[in-house]
């Protein structure tokens, strides 16, 4: 795999500068007055106190985004061309901070500065450049219809969308809703997760820095059953987006068809199954599946989690797995040694510590780590687990953490029923260089992206989201600007036939 360029020094304790509510380009306090705490992963202590948005705050942030699409507005009425420089502004201001917006994604959600720098903040400037190019690109056709007609269509912001995103990539996902949102015309309101709000906020500033109107990204920190269920149940809003879990997700879609219909997209959990066939480099696919289950301490919808190995090979494979794992440096998430860092919450350290004890219990082999690693954050150890198989929790569930489960198997009608064998369908992957086994597993594997010697190769101009319970619809990419845009069809008489 090839190695990224080390990232220049971090801030260490990066200044707290916005932690209210940002509505019509201001700063402003909750209307209830409360506010809640955003904590260190590392240490468990408080880094600051942020404003508390719930329903009063998601309707004030509505009503300005609704006046901000209405028909007139300097939003509405602007060129493309002119959203394509906005959306490229931003860009460039995420450049300008990006040690710093690295930093406070680094001090609040714990994840390695080096990855934060490299990865997420990296993200969210491609991300916007990608959909900067497409502003004056969303068109419409001319269609023959018969008779004396002129028929063709429009492709029409949808209007006001109510976003909710989680902490794992905090202002990665943020990027990820707002941009092609942006590009189509939209309007925004989001909702940060409640664990790590401070990126988001940040980059709140930036959008007035650029110089968008008022009132077209709205941005109101809070809780989910409160200021998230506002979003999901409000009438004004045209549109919800949601990453998280596949509960959640539920709940959020029960809420708009309830409310007002709002068009509803949707990226949830999985279970993925990466596949090692008895062909594999074996040196090669023990470091893309580490990398494919460990990364992000796991936190990431599309973990490789099931780890499913060609019993030829299994007793090796496993014997390399854990040697990995074992050799893996936890710590410091500014240090750049440091390979992962602590989980984001109590919450998901204790819900992970708990299905690792299932797998104990439910006989699963433990070949390495199963601990709380250090006293004060919440770190886990690497933890790799073998004889895994479906029936077990850990082998159904989604951990959301650093715990490799190995699987073995025997053939490729075996593998494919076990594969398909769960309510998710987010993504998958085989290891082997036989060209018909690849192309038997990734015709036959219900999954909404699907690797052949590779492991979460996403990238923005490609379509991703979920069969089954993955979820609903598709974000990057061309496929993923379709959710942003009504289609209206037009139909004029003419004289003539055209
Ligand atoms: P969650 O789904 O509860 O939270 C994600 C976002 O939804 C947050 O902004 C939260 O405030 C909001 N939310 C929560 N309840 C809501 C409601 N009733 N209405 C509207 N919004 C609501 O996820 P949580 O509790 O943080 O993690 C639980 C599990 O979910 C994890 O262990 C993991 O399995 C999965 N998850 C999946 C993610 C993904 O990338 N697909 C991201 C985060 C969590
Ligand atoms: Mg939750």
């Amino acid at each position: 795999m090839a190695q990224l360029p080390p990232p220049p020094p971090a801030i260490k304790n990066p200044e707290i500068k916005y932690t209210q509510i940002f509505i019509n380009n201001e700063w402003v306090n909750s209307v209830s007055g409360k506010t809640f705490p955003t904590i260190n992963p590392t240490n468990r202590k408080k880094i600051c106190d942020v404003q508390e948005g719930d329903k009063a705050d998601i309707d004030k942030a509505v009503a300005a985004a609704k006046i901000a699409f209405e028909f007139g507005s300097p939003w509405q009425q602007m060129d493309a061309s002119k959203r394509c420089a906005l959306l490229h502004k931003f860009a460039d201001l995420v450049e300008r901070d990006k040690i710093y917006l690295a930093s406070l994604e680094t001090l609040d959600n714990g994840k390695p500065f080096k990855d934060a720098y490299s990865g997420d903040i990296t993200r969210v400037v491609g991300t916007f450049r990608y959909f900067a190019g497409w502003t004056d690109k969303i068109q419409g056709r001319t269609i023959p219809i018969d008779g004396n007609f002129f028929c063709f269509t429009r492709h029409e912001p949808v209007g006001v969308c109510g976003q909710i995103i989680p902490w794992n990539f905090p202002l990665a996902l943020f990027a990820l809703k707002i941009a092609p949102a942006l590009a189509c015309g939209n309007t925004v309101v989001i909702k940060p997760a409640e664990q790590t709000p401070l990126t988001v906020l940040y980059a709140a500033q930036l959008f007035k820095e650029a110089g968008f109107p008022p009132g077209v990204v709205n941005v109101v920190p809070g809780f989910g059953p409160t200021a998230g269920g506002a979003i999901s149940s409000h009438p004004d809003i045209n549109k919800t987006s949601f990453t998280g879990s596949t509960e959640v997700g539920q709940a959020i879609m029960v809420a708009a068809a309830k409310s007002n219909l709002k068009r509803v997209t949707l990226e949830l959990g999985g279970k993925s199954p990466l596949v090692v066939w008895k062909d594999a480099n074996l040196d090669d696919v023990v470091e893309w599946a580490e990398r494919a289950v460990f990364y992000n301490c796991g936190q990431m919808c599309t973990a490789g989690s099931r780890t499913y190995v060609h019993e030829d090979i299994y007793e090796q494979f496993v014997k390399k797995a854990k040697a990995r794992a074992q050799a893996k440096v936890i710590g410091d998430p500014f240090d750049p040694k440091s390979e992962y860092g602590p989980q984001v919450s109590e919450e998901q350290f204790n819900k992970i510590l708990e299905l690792i004890q299932d797998g104990v219990k439910d006989g699963a082999v433990l070949e390495c780590g199963g601990q709380r690693y250090g006293t004060e954050g919440y770190y886990i150890q690497p933890t790799v687990f073998s004889n895994v198989t479906e029936d077990m929790k850990i082998g159904r569930e989604e951990i959301f953490g650093p715990v490799q489960s190995i699987m073995k198997f025997k053939d490729m009608e075996e593998i494919i029923a076990r594969a398909n064998d769960t309510k998710y369908g987010l993504a998958a992957a085989i290891f082997t260089e036989d060209i018909d086994t690849a192309l038997t597993f990734t015709s036959r594997v219900k999954a909404g992206t699907v690797w052949v010697n590779c492991y979460n190769k996403t990238s923005i101009s490609s379509p991703f989201g979920g069969f089954k319970m993955s979820g609903m619809g598709r974000e990057f990419g061309e496929y993923g600007l379709q959710a942003y845009t009504e289609i209206k069809n037009v139909v004029m008489k003419t004289p003539v036939k055209l």
